[in-house]
């Protein structure tokens, strides 16, 4: 069916489904032929073989109507990277290492990681999300991945969890103002599936020295992955939360506290009560820090 032969209901159907879709995690159509992503490194041309929703012509494009959804097109593309064969895992680990090593500034961070192609996630994420925030703040707080809002937004902690956190952080006398805050994995996952233990390796050379030019007094590790990854948990986060360890970032010791993500106590309000006494323990920490 072409558009022009869809009526205004089918049109609204073709949108709700759309829709329901992308909040599922699909944001992408499958074909019947195989296409490397990996090959070649700009966003698929819409085609026969795979063509993302973002790009996908089923439905025309509309006047926005205020508070809706986003429109399904990508907010932004990454910057056109040259067509490269993908790196192998040890190598791409290495070069990451390398090049988080020769940032001298969060500036200089930012824009290697923009240009780093060792990361398959980079592909089918619309930008890089590196961080949100004040870097000159005393505290710093670590997620995991980004999901469809921060992805859409290239910001950390935009969507339903980040209003959350933005009233955690409210309730002990901080905002962004006064709190850093990024993500083990700086690219959308597709479809916010859980990155792998290679993907997250690939990335831990940049969140480490993006900890260690920050500099921040604490660290925060939102969720199990970012307090296994940064802190060295093997046990899961209702039994790591809460507790006060000592973090290295590579120029000094700081204090590492890790408590729920919230995405979980979104789906678990009960446990909001342990993130209060972390919380508070958190703002106690900065108290003593400063003097
Ligand atoms: N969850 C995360 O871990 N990070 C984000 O930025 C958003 C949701």
């Amino acid at each position: 069916m072409t558009t022009s032969e869809m009526t205004p209901d089918r049109t609204k159907a073709a949108r709700e489904l759309l829709a329901f879709y992308l909040e599922a995690g699909v944001d992408t159509l499958l074909g019947e032929t195989p296409v490397d992503h990996l090959a070649a490194e700009t966003p698929p041309a819409p085609g026969p073989a795979t063509t993302t929703l973002a790009s996908a012509p089923v439905v025309p494009a509309a006047p926005r109507v205020p508070g809706s959804r986003p429109p399904l097109t990508r907010a932004a593309q990454a910057p056109a990277a040259p067509a490269t064969a993908p790196l192998a895992p040890d190598t791409a680990v290495m070069a990451a290492r390398d090049a988080a090593r020769s940032a001298a500034s969060l500036d200089e961070l930012r824009a290697i990681m923009q240009s780093f192609t060792g990361c398959a996630l980079r592909v089918t994420a619309t930008q890089l999300v590196f961080a949100d925030g004040n870097p000159q703040a005393r505290v710093m707080f670590v997620g995991e991945a980004p999901g469809r809002d921060e992805d859409l937004a290239g910001l950390p902690f935009v969507g339903r969890s980040g209003k959350l956190l933005d009233r955690m952080l409210k309730a002990i006398g901080l905002d962004r103002t006064s709190a850093y805050i990024a993500n083990i994995i700086p690219w959308r996952p597709p479809g916010n599936r859980t990155p792998t233990p290679q993907e997250s390796q690939i990335c831990l050379p940049f969140i480490l020295r993006q900890i260690e030019l920050a500099n921040p007094d604490v660290l925060v590790c939102m969720g199990g992955p970012s307090s296994q990854t940064l802190l060295g948990y093997s046990d899961g986060i209702r039994r790591t939360r809460g507790r006060w360890v000592a973090f290295n970032t590579g120029t000094r010791e700081i204090r590492a506290i890790a408590t729920f993500h919230p995405a979980y106590l979104l789906r678990s309000p009960l446990e909001k009560r342990h993130a209060w006494r972390d919380f508070l323990a958190i703002k106690q920490a900065l108290a003593q820090s400063k003097q």
